[in-house]
């Protein structure tokens, strides 16, 4: 079978790696890819929310899967538009339509699904410029800090969190009456601070079963210690230790089974993954937030610790039969840091050769910023790859990796050399 992954990042490099393993994958194509995807599958020039563009290579290519990296298609309704056009709509699309991606493209939405279904979570009001009002006396009843939320997509950069009421008074402001974060915070989520540790937990759901994936926990900020600006992901670690099975059970009754059935019950037929940011107060899980796609650099710590076929997997959310499908992971704990180029995630430089790849021993490289210019591969974003090994711990995982980094160069090269440093 013909597969086709829109997206370009190192979570698509992770999933075009899996499936190029399986028996059952034929040709593969990355649309648009990265140098990494290129060496695995064939990269197709276009952009994932054109669908017409989408369209036309999967007819012409023979596709017979389409599996979505980032959520921007589906919030876009790529979903949607293949089950409304006769020669696609027999084609199946891994995640879920407009409908079910409205749990990440909307906090609002999503907050009231888990109060509807009793899935546990920080207690909110939204606001809108007409009840801007109302949102700085719900802000007085609050203790600090103060969590503001763009109730659209803002590119992970519309949570606000604040030590000072004034402050948070004036964001929420801000946001309301002067589209701080465009037309995403034309409508703002409040909410209760919650403490804790965070992880995530991933599912792969059909609409009627589910395999829960393995526990991952990344590190966002640049700097050492969690310090600094808020990136995409520096580094992730899966499992996370302190998730142990109790937790998990807790996990799967008080929040996987609910939001399964919870869309299952309102309608909604999800077919496709639910990253369930998490937080751990006391041993007990809370919904931060939910995304309706992997998590990246999550993905390329996750994958790789799946024995299973991920194509099989895929087969089964397509047809409904994933509660058949065997699943597997292996105990190993696997640690993923990423490379990124100096200056992100405020401005940098691109196109700078990349060398050591023929080095690398013992970890799988998956690229995101890369690109091929001529016959070299160089620079093309902020997060440039994901280097993950495999262990029998966290700091055996981590040597092999940090000893391959060493091996990688390219101008002004900058990673995280503590990733995991509270999991040890
Ligand atoms: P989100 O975009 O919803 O993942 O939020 C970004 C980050 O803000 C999360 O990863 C958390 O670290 C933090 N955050 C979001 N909501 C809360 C909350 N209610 N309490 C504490 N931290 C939060
Ligand atoms: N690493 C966080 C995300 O993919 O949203």
């Amino acid at each position: 079978m013909n597969i086709l992954i829109l997206g370009s990042g190192g979570r698509e490099h992770a999933f075009a790696y899996k499936l190029s393993q399986s028996k059952k994958v034929n040709q593969l194509f990355v649309a648009p890819g990265n140098a990494g995807t290129s060496k695995i599958a064939t990269n197709v020039a276009i952009n994932p929310v054109d669908f017409k563009a989408v369209k036309e290579i999967v007819l012409e290519k023979k596709i017979r899967m389409v599996v979505v990296g980032p959520e921007a298609p589906l919030v876009e309704g790529v979903h949607d538009f293949f089950l409304a056009d006769d020669q696609l709509k027999d084609i199946p699309v891994i995640g879920p339509k407009k409908d079910g991606a409205l749990l990440e493209g909307s906090k609002d939405f999503s907050k009231q699904f888990m109060l509807k279904h009793n899935i546990p979570t920080a207690q909110y009001q939204s606001f809108t410029n007409t009840t801007l009002k109302e949102g700085k006396a719900f802000l007085e009843t609050l203790k600090a800090p103060y969590v503001l939320k763009a109730d659209g997509l803002a590119a992970g950069k519309g949570v606000l969190i604040l030590n000072s009421l004034e402050e948070a008074k004036k964001e929420l402001e801000e946001m309301l009456t002067n589209e701080k974060f465009g037309e995403a915070s034309s409508t703002v989520v409040i909410e209760e601070f919650l403490d804790g540790i965070e992880l995530s937990v991933f599912v792969l759901t059909d609409g009627k079963s589910y395999k829960i994936l393995p526990s991952a926990k990344d590190y966002k900020r640049i700097g050492e210690g969690d310090t600094g600006l808020n990136t995409g992901g520096m580094g992730a670690i899966s499992p996370v230790p302190f998730a142990n099975q109790d937790f998990l059970d807790k996990v799967e009754e008080r929040i996987v089974k609910p939001t399964v059935n919870g869309l299952q019950k309102d309608g909604i037929d999800y077919r496709g993954f639910i990253f369930i940011g998490l937080m751990n107060i006391n041993g007990n899980p809370f919904v931060i937030e939910y995304n309706v796609r992997m998590g990246d650099p999550e993905t390329e710590a996750v994958l790789p610790r799946i024995e299973s076929d991920l194509f099989d997997l895929f087969d089964g959310v397509a047809h409904q039969n994933l509660e058949e499908k065997s699943f597997s992971v292996t105990n190993k704990t696997a640690t993923t840091v990423m490379l990124v180029s100096g200056g992100y995630p405020e401005a940098y430089e691109k196109s700078k050769e990349i060398t050591g790849f023929e080095k690398i021993e013992d970890s799988i490289v998956f690229h995101a910023g890369t690109k091929i210019d001529t016959d070299k591969v160089v620079t093309n974003g902020g997060r440039v790859m994901a280097i993950t090994s495999l262990g029998n711990s966290i700091e055996e995982a981590l040597s092999t990796t940090y000893k391959n980094i060493d091996n990688i160069s390219f101008e002004k090269m900058n990673y995280r050399k503590d990733i995991g440093f509270d999991l040890k």
